[in-house]
């Protein structure tokens, strides 16, 4: 297979972790018979120490004529005091509204490996946590009407959504459960909201074509709660933008660390936009501290969903485990053993953590 990727590795981290990204796609290319090239984008504050923009059109153009996008991540102190249109997170929202990417795919993945990670006790976790978040990506509050009175005194942001970006959400979060655990709970604040009523509304004009999946509805504020006192009881979750941004950190972190996170953004058709869902850590940027896991998971997403090659996304995700299982860790994920992985010489920093497991592959 001959495919084009956008690579974006952006600031701080971003491009110590996509390098190894790419490494271990390389690897892949060459084990399974395939062909990548690359093309690099500049967005986020890179782009504007470049252009004086976050993202102009034609690095967005590059990403929209690749087949799919692999992004590191954006941001940093230097930025920080710019005015909000201006700031490098600003090519995230042009990004996802650009590609059209609709749905945001978060897995919440606990490692077994990791357990000790995990701030929940043994018995909440059981044998592991597998959880998919499917968040709605391009509209609802983030991307509605908003408004500060002349006076200043009073401010306002707006939830909308129509009819058809629910059901395309709902429809994805049905669609995956039945590849899964068959068990779709829908997150809304329905005894209040009446956007969440329509949400209920489509799904239940929808459900009817997925006999096969058990749903279930949760308040934002219960879900919140189950996702600590009794997360195994989630398979895959279907929500707005703003409940399914601060509910998937929420599961992230029970998970152990961020460095771990993979993330899919998918539209209708066109590339995916695949990344961490870790910051640009600029407190470690460029020093080999920073775990390129969840770009090289992110880099398995994209071979799944946007290529359709399962083997070798298989193949990726099997080689993280056996380095993990083989007792290496990152700073961030070495937790209590910190001590004890060190003695070991197991304790690894970025660029070694990906030849493992481009050697493993
Ligand atoms: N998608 C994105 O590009 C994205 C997402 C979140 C934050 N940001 C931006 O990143 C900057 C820093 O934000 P933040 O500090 O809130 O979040 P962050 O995720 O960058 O860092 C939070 C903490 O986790 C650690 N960490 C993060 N990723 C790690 C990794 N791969 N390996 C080891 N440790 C890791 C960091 O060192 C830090 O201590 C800000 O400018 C923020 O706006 C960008």
């Amino acid at each position: 297979m001959e495919k084009k990727i956008a690579l974006i590795p952006g600031d701080g981290i971003g491009p110590d972790v996509v390098a190894e990204a790419v490494k271990v796609l390389d690897k892949v290319a060459e084990k399974f018979g395939h062909k990548w090239s690359y093309d690099t984008v500049t967005a986020g504050g890179c782009s504007i120490d470049k252009f004086g923009k976050p993202l102009i059109q034609e690095e967005l153009d590059k990403c929209l004529k690749s087949d799919a996008v692999l992004l590191g991540a954006v941001g940093g102190p230097k930025w920080d005091n710019l005015a909000s249109e201006l700031r490098p997170e600003k090519a995230l929202l042009g990004l996802r509204g650009g590609m059209k990417v609709f749905a945001n795919l978060r897995p919440a993945v606990m490692f077994k490996q990791l357990k000790d990670a995990c701030p929940l006790k043994d018995e909440i976790v059981g044998d592991g946590l597998d959880i998919l978040i499917v968040r709605e990506l391009i509209s609802g509050i983030y991307f509605g009407d908003r408004g500060t009175a002349a006076d200043g005194k009073s401010a306002w942001d707006t939830e909308r959504y129509t009819w058809e970006e629910i059901e395309r959400i709902v429809r994805m979060g049905f669609e995956f459960a039945q590849k899964r655990q068959k068990r779709l709970c829908v997150v809304d604040k329905a005894n209040i909201l009446n956007s969440s009523q329509l949400w209920r509304k489509v799904t239940e004009t929808i459900k009817g074509d997925y006999p096969d999946v058990t749903l279930s509805y949760l308040y934002i504020d219960n879900a919140s709660m189950q996702m600590v006192r009794n997360p195994r009881q989630f398979d895959v979750i279907a929500t707005s933008n703003m409940f399914g941004d601060i509910l998937s950190d929420e599961a992230s972190q029970i998970t152990g660390s961020i460095g771990m996170l993979a993330s899919a953004s998918l539209g209708e058709s066109g590339p995916g936009l695949y990344e961490p869902i870790h910051g640009s850590a600029p407190d470690i940027a460029g020093k080999d501290l920073a775990n390129p896991l969840a770009t090289i998971l992110s880099a398995a997403m994209l071979l799944r969903y946007s290529f359709g090659l399962e083997t070798e996304a298989k193949a990726i995700e099997t080689a993280v485990e056996k380095v993990l299982d083989e007792g290496y860790r990152t700073g961030d994920i070495a937790g209590s053993e910190r001590d004890a992985v060190k003695a070991a010489g197991k304790l690894v920093g970025t660029k070694a953590m990906g030849q493992l497991v481009v050697e493993r592959l």
